[in-house]
Protein backbone atom coordinates (compact mmCIF):
# COMPACT_ATOMS: atom_id res chain seq x y z
CA UNK A 1 0.00 0.00 0.00
CA UNK A 2 1.31 3.39 -1.11
CA UNK A 3 -0.85 6.16 1.06
CA UNK A 4 -2.68 8.83 -0.15
CA UNK A 5 -1.02 12.10 0.50
CA UNK A 6 -2.66 14.83 2.32
CA UNK A 7 -1.95 18.22 0.80
CA UNK A 8 -1.88 21.07 2.53
CA UNK A 9 -0.64 23.75 0.15
CA UNK A 10 -4.02 22.43 -1.82
CA UNK A 11 -6.41 22.74 1.58
CA UNK A 12 -4.83 25.61 2.55
CA UNK A 13 -5.37 27.49 -0.70
CA UNK A 14 -9.16 26.37 -0.37
CA UNK A 15 -9.18 27.40 3.16
CA UNK A 16 -8.09 30.88 1.99
CA UNK A 17 -10.65 30.96 -0.80
CA UNK A 18 -13.68 30.40 1.61
CA UNK A 19 -11.78 32.96 4.32
CA UNK A 20 -11.16 35.33 1.16
CA UNK A 21 -15.47 35.18 0.28
CA UNK A 22 -16.85 35.76 3.60
CA UNK A 23 -14.11 39.23 4.00
CA UNK A 24 -15.59 40.78 0.99
CA UNK A 25 -19.18 39.36 2.28
CA UNK A 26 -18.25 41.02 6.31
CA UNK A 27 -16.59 44.04 4.74
CA UNK A 28 -19.84 44.67 2.46
CA UNK A 29 -22.28 43.85 4.47
CA UNK A 30 -21.23 45.11 7.86
CA UNK A 31 -18.59 47.49 6.91
CA UNK A 32 -16.09 45.58 9.07
CA UNK A 33 -12.99 45.16 7.56
CA UNK A 34 -10.68 42.26 9.36
CA UNK A 35 -7.75 44.09 11.24
CA UNK A 36 -4.34 42.26 11.85
CA UNK A 37 -1.05 43.96 13.94
CA UNK A 38 1.84 41.25 13.57
CA UNK A 39 4.77 42.92 16.12
CA UNK A 40 8.41 42.05 15.48
CA UNK A 41 10.53 42.79 17.87
CA UNK A 42 14.40 43.01 16.60
CA UNK A 43 15.54 41.53 13.36
CA UNK A 44 16.00 37.94 13.99
CA UNK A 45 16.10 36.39 10.69
CA UNK A 46 13.36 33.60 11.37
CA UNK A 47 11.11 35.71 12.71
CA UNK A 48 11.27 38.52 9.87
CA UNK A 49 10.51 35.65 7.75
CA UNK A 50 7.13 34.62 9.38
CA UNK A 51 5.77 37.89 10.20
CA UNK A 52 6.28 38.96 6.28
CA UNK A 53 4.41 35.13 5.35
CA UNK A 54 1.39 36.66 7.69
CA UNK A 55 1.39 39.98 6.52
CA UNK A 56 1.42 38.99 2.81
CA UNK A 57 -1.64 36.42 3.54
CA UNK A 58 -3.55 38.81 5.70
CA UNK A 59 -3.34 41.74 2.70
CA UNK A 60 -4.10 39.17 0.36
CA UNK A 61 -7.32 38.16 1.86
CA UNK A 62 -7.74 42.14 1.88
CA UNK A 63 -7.78 42.72 5.53
CA UNK A 64 -6.43 45.54 7.34
CA UNK A 65 -2.77 44.77 7.58
CA UNK A 66 -0.21 46.52 10.29
CA UNK A 67 3.38 45.49 10.89
CA UNK A 68 4.52 47.12 13.77
CA UNK A 69 8.21 46.85 14.25
CA UNK A 70 10.13 47.75 17.27
CA UNK A 71 14.19 47.63 18.02
CA UNK A 72 15.25 44.85 20.45
CA UNK A 73 16.02 46.80 23.09
CA UNK A 74 12.15 47.94 23.41
CA UNK A 75 11.73 48.30 26.74
CA UNK A 76 9.26 45.74 28.27
CA UNK A 77 6.91 48.53 29.69
CA UNK A 78 6.82 49.84 26.58
CA UNK A 79 6.02 46.63 24.81
CA UNK A 80 3.26 46.07 27.63
CA UNK A 81 2.05 49.64 26.54
CA UNK A 82 2.28 48.59 22.60
CA UNK A 83 -0.07 45.38 23.31
CA UNK A 84 -2.53 47.63 25.05
CA UNK A 85 -2.95 50.29 22.33
CA UNK A 86 -4.17 47.58 19.78
CA UNK A 87 -6.04 46.00 22.93
CA UNK A 88 -8.08 49.03 22.42
CA UNK A 89 -8.08 49.43 18.63
CA UNK A 90 -11.30 49.08 17.33
CA UNK A 91 -9.40 48.66 14.04
CA UNK A 92 -7.52 45.87 15.06
CA UNK A 93 -9.47 42.21 15.54
CA UNK A 94 -5.81 40.34 16.44
CA UNK A 95 -2.69 40.59 17.71
CA UNK A 96 0.26 38.67 16.90
CA UNK A 97 3.34 38.99 18.98
CA UNK A 98 5.90 37.08 17.17
CA UNK A 99 7.83 34.79 19.61
CA UNK A 100 10.71 34.53 20.56
CA UNK A 101 11.50 38.05 22.07
CA UNK A 102 14.92 39.17 23.70
CA UNK A 103 15.47 37.66 26.88
CA UNK A 104 14.84 41.08 28.97
CA UNK A 105 11.46 40.97 27.98
CA UNK A 106 9.09 38.13 30.21
CA UNK A 107 6.98 36.80 27.15
CA UNK A 108 4.24 35.49 29.53
CA UNK A 109 3.70 38.90 31.11
CA UNK A 110 3.39 39.86 27.04
CA UNK A 111 0.94 37.54 26.40
CA UNK A 112 -1.35 37.95 29.54
CA UNK A 113 -0.89 41.59 28.79
CA UNK A 114 -2.69 40.76 25.68
CA UNK A 115 -6.88 41.14 25.13
CA UNK A 116 -7.97 37.23 24.81
CA UNK A 117 -10.60 38.64 22.53
CA UNK A 118 -7.69 39.40 20.25
CA UNK A 119 -5.37 36.54 20.79
CA UNK A 120 -5.48 35.24 17.71
CA UNK A 121 -2.75 32.67 18.06
CA UNK A 122 -4.81 31.22 20.98
CA UNK A 123 -2.21 30.77 23.77
CA UNK A 124 -3.74 33.21 26.48
CA UNK A 125 -4.66 30.86 29.54
CA UNK A 126 -8.45 32.41 28.83
CA UNK A 127 -8.59 30.55 25.33
CA UNK A 128 -6.41 27.39 26.65
CA UNK A 129 -9.03 27.29 29.24
CA UNK A 130 -12.20 28.12 26.95
CA UNK A 131 -10.54 25.39 25.11
CA UNK A 132 -10.19 22.96 27.67
CA UNK A 133 -14.43 23.38 28.68
CA UNK A 134 -15.56 22.95 25.60
CA UNK A 135 -16.43 26.89 25.12
CA UNK A 136 -12.99 27.41 22.51
CA UNK A 137 -12.86 31.00 20.94
CA UNK A 138 -9.90 30.59 19.14
CA UNK A 139 -7.99 27.07 18.14
CA UNK A 140 -4.09 27.72 18.80
CA UNK A 141 -3.55 27.86 14.79
CA UNK A 142 -1.66 24.87 13.97
CA UNK A 143 -3.29 22.32 15.68
CA UNK A 144 -6.67 23.89 14.65
CA UNK A 145 -5.04 23.15 10.64
CA UNK A 146 -4.58 19.26 11.38
CA UNK A 147 -7.72 18.95 13.26
CA UNK A 148 -8.65 20.86 9.45
CA UNK A 149 -6.70 18.66 7.54
CA UNK A 150 -8.57 15.86 9.07
CA UNK A 151 -11.58 16.79 8.27
CA UNK A 152 -11.42 17.99 5.00
CA UNK A 153 -9.35 14.86 3.82
CA UNK A 154 -12.36 12.97 4.80
CA UNK A 155 -10.93 11.20 7.65
CA UNK A 156 -13.26 9.25 9.99
CA UNK A 157 -12.51 11.32 13.40
CA UNK A 158 -15.27 10.27 15.73
CA UNK A 159 -14.47 7.06 17.62
CA UNK A 160 -11.12 6.82 16.49
CA UNK A 161 -8.24 5.66 18.29
CA UNK A 162 -6.19 8.92 18.02
CA UNK A 163 -2.03 9.04 19.29
CA UNK A 164 -0.51 12.20 19.42
CA UNK A 165 3.72 12.03 20.07
CA UNK A 166 4.23 15.28 22.05
CA UNK A 167 2.68 17.19 24.48
CA UNK A 168 4.09 20.22 23.77
CA UNK A 169 1.68 23.82 25.02
CA UNK A 170 1.54 24.56 21.25
CA UNK A 171 0.89 21.13 19.39
CA UNK A 172 0.75 18.50 21.46
CA UNK A 173 -1.92 19.35 24.27
CA UNK A 174 -3.99 21.82 22.31
CA UNK A 175 -4.48 18.80 19.49
CA UNK A 176 -5.43 16.27 22.29
CA UNK A 177 -7.70 18.39 23.86
CA UNK A 178 -9.26 19.72 20.18
CA UNK A 179 -9.70 15.98 19.30
CA UNK A 180 -11.13 14.60 22.49
CA UNK A 181 -14.08 17.17 22.48
CA UNK A 182 -17.70 16.38 22.53
CA UNK A 183 -18.10 17.81 19.03
CA UNK A 184 -17.91 17.75 15.32
CA UNK A 185 -14.70 16.81 14.08
CA UNK A 186 -13.83 15.42 17.22
CA UNK A 187 -15.08 13.11 19.73
CA UNK A 188 -11.84 10.62 19.33
CA UNK A 189 -10.43 8.35 21.95
CA UNK A 190 -6.54 10.52 22.33
CA UNK A 191 -3.73 8.76 23.93
CA UNK A 192 -0.36 11.47 24.19
CA UNK A 193 3.15 10.17 24.19
CA UNK A 194 5.95 11.78 25.80
CA UNK A 195 9.93 11.28 26.43
CA UNK A 196 8.41 9.45 29.95
CA UNK A 197 6.30 7.04 27.82
CA UNK A 198 7.03 2.95 28.50
CA UNK A 199 7.10 1.54 24.89
CA UNK A 200 5.63 4.15 22.20
CA UNK A 201 5.67 2.20 19.33
CA UNK A 202 2.78 -0.24 21.85
CA UNK A 203 0.85 3.33 21.58
CA UNK A 204 1.18 4.43 18.05
CA UNK A 205 0.35 1.13 16.43
CA UNK A 206 -2.77 1.59 18.15
CA UNK A 207 -3.71 4.23 16.21
CA UNK A 208 -6.27 5.35 13.38
CA UNK A 209 -4.82 8.85 13.16
CA UNK A 210 -1.44 9.33 14.52
CA UNK A 211 0.14 12.68 15.13
CA UNK A 212 3.73 13.24 15.77
CA UNK A 213 5.21 16.49 16.99
CA UNK A 214 8.37 15.22 18.72
CA UNK A 215 10.76 17.65 17.29
CA UNK A 216 13.38 15.23 15.47
CA UNK A 217 13.82 13.35 12.25
CA UNK A 218 12.06 9.34 12.55
CA UNK A 219 10.91 9.93 15.96
CA UNK A 220 8.32 7.39 14.13
CA UNK A 221 9.57 4.63 11.69
CA UNK A 222 7.62 1.98 9.94
CA UNK A 223 7.52 -0.41 11.99
CA UNK A 224 5.55 2.14 14.63
CA UNK A 225 2.31 2.60 12.47
CA UNK A 226 -0.59 0.34 12.06
CA UNK A 227 -1.46 -0.50 8.33
CA UNK A 228 -4.30 1.75 7.61
CA UNK A 229 -3.57 4.50 9.75
CA UNK A 230 -3.79 8.30 8.72
CA UNK A 231 -0.26 10.04 9.69
CA UNK A 232 0.20 13.95 10.58
CA UNK A 233 4.09 14.62 10.12
CA UNK A 234 3.91 18.00 12.26
CA UNK A 235 7.74 18.25 12.45
CA UNK A 236 10.06 20.64 10.81
CA UNK A 237 13.54 19.42 10.47
CA UNK A 238 16.34 21.41 8.86
CA UNK A 239 18.58 18.54 7.84
CA UNK A 240 20.75 20.15 4.94
CA UNK A 241 20.80 23.01 2.00
CA UNK A 242 20.16 22.85 -1.49
CA UNK A 243 20.47 24.96 -4.29
CA UNK A 244 17.36 26.72 -5.22
CA UNK A 245 15.09 25.48 -8.06
CA UNK A 246 14.22 29.31 -8.49
CA UNK A 247 16.67 31.70 -7.41
CA UNK A 248 20.14 30.86 -9.20
CA UNK A 249 22.78 30.77 -6.86
CA UNK A 250 20.35 31.23 -3.24
CA UNK A 251 20.72 28.40 -1.05
CA UNK A 252 17.25 26.86 0.79
CA UNK A 253 17.40 24.46 3.92
CA UNK A 254 16.30 20.82 3.01
CA UNK A 255 13.24 19.94 5.65
CA UNK A 256 12.38 16.58 6.69
CA UNK A 257 9.60 15.96 9.26
CA UNK A 258 8.99 13.78 12.46
CA UNK A 259 8.14 10.73 10.39
CA UNK A 260 10.00 8.16 8.11
CA UNK A 261 8.11 9.30 5.15
CA UNK A 262 9.33 6.64 3.02
CA UNK A 263 8.68 3.34 5.35
CA UNK A 264 5.46 5.14 7.36
CA UNK A 265 4.04 5.80 3.71
CA UNK A 266 3.93 2.02 2.53
CA UNK A 267 1.43 1.29 5.97
CA UNK A 268 -0.58 4.59 6.26
CA UNK A 269 -3.44 5.09 4.35
CA UNK A 270 -2.86 8.62 3.89
CA UNK A 271 0.08 10.84 5.51
CA UNK A 272 0.93 14.91 5.33
CA UNK A 273 4.41 15.58 3.51
CA UNK A 274 7.02 17.51 4.72
CA UNK A 275 7.19 20.43 3.35
CA UNK A 276 3.73 21.05 2.34
CA UNK A 277 1.49 19.58 5.06
CA UNK A 278 0.87 20.69 8.27
CA UNK A 279 3.04 24.19 7.34
CA UNK A 280 0.88 25.40 5.26
CA UNK A 281 -2.44 25.61 7.41
CA UNK A 282 -0.71 27.70 10.30
CA UNK A 283 -0.42 30.69 9.07
CA UNK A 284 -4.18 30.07 7.08
CA UNK A 285 -5.77 29.26 10.74
CA UNK A 286 -4.13 32.80 12.05
CA UNK A 287 -6.29 34.35 9.19
CA UNK A 288 -9.64 32.11 9.77
CA UNK A 289 -8.98 33.44 13.73
CA UNK A 290 -8.74 36.89 12.66
CA UNK A 291 -11.59 37.01 10.49
CA UNK A 292 -13.36 34.69 13.31
CA UNK A 293 -12.49 37.90 15.70
CA UNK A 294 -13.76 40.75 13.36
CA UNK A 295 -17.05 38.42 12.57
CA UNK A 296 -17.80 38.70 16.67
CA UNK A 297 -16.88 42.40 17.11
CA UNK A 298 -19.65 42.41 14.10
CA UNK A 299 -21.97 41.04 15.85
CA UNK A 300 -21.98 38.46 12.90
CA UNK A 301 -21.83 34.32 14.01
N1 LIG B 1 4.40 23.09 10.78
C1 LIG B 1 4.18 23.98 11.74
O1 LIG B 1 3.52 24.97 11.56
C2 LIG B 1 4.78 23.69 13.08
C3 LIG B 1 4.36 24.43 14.19
C4 LIG B 1 4.90 24.12 15.43
C5 LIG B 1 5.85 23.12 15.54
N2 LIG B 1 6.27 22.45 14.43
C6 LIG B 1 7.26 21.37 14.52
O2 LIG B 1 6.69 20.30 15.25
C7 LIG B 1 7.67 19.64 16.02
C8 LIG B 1 7.27 19.68 17.48
O3 LIG B 1 7.19 21.01 17.91
P1 LIG B 1 6.94 21.39 19.44
O4 LIG B 1 7.07 22.85 19.56
O5 LIG B 1 5.69 20.71 19.88
O6 LIG B 1 8.22 20.67 20.08
P2 LIG B 1 8.75 20.61 21.58
O7 LIG B 1 8.25 21.76 22.39
O8 LIG B 1 10.21 20.36 21.46
O9 LIG B 1 8.05 19.29 22.14
C9 LIG B 1 8.42 18.02 21.70
C10 LIG B 1 7.58 17.01 22.43
O10 LIG B 1 7.95 15.73 21.96
C11 LIG B 1 8.26 14.88 23.05
N3 LIG B 1 9.34 13.99 22.67
C12 LIG B 1 10.60 14.32 22.35
N4 LIG B 1 11.31 13.21 22.10
C13 LIG B 1 10.47 12.17 22.26
C14 LIG B 1 10.64 10.77 22.16
N5 LIG B 1 11.80 10.20 21.85
N6 LIG B 1 9.56 10.00 22.39
C15 LIG B 1 8.38 10.57 22.73
N7 LIG B 1 8.17 11.87 22.84
C16 LIG B 1 9.22 12.67 22.62
C17 LIG B 1 8.68 15.80 24.19
O11 LIG B 1 8.40 15.13 25.42
P3 LIG B 1 8.68 15.79 26.87
O12 LIG B 1 7.53 16.72 27.10
O13 LIG B 1 8.67 14.65 27.78
O14 LIG B 1 9.99 16.51 26.76
C18 LIG B 1 7.80 17.01 23.94
O15 LIG B 1 6.56 16.89 24.59
C19 LIG B 1 8.98 20.37 15.72
O16 LIG B 1 9.65 19.67 14.69
C20 LIG B 1 8.53 21.73 15.22
O17 LIG B 1 9.45 22.33 14.34
C21 LIG B 1 5.74 22.71 13.21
Amino acid sequence: MSATIIDGRQIAAQMREEIKAETEKLIREHGVTPGLVTILVGENPASVSYVTAKQKASKELGFYSVQDSRPADISEADLLALVDGYNKDPRIHGILVQLPLPKHIDENKVLYAMDPDKDVDGFHPVNVGRLMIGEAKFLPCTPAGIQQLLIRSGTAIEGAEVVVVGRSNIVGKPIANILLQKKEGANATVTVCHTRTRDIASHTRRADILIVAAGFPNAVTGDMVKKGAVVIDVGVNRVGEKPSSTVPGKMVPILKGDVDFDAVRERASAITPVPGGVGPMTITMLMFNTLKSAKGAAGVD
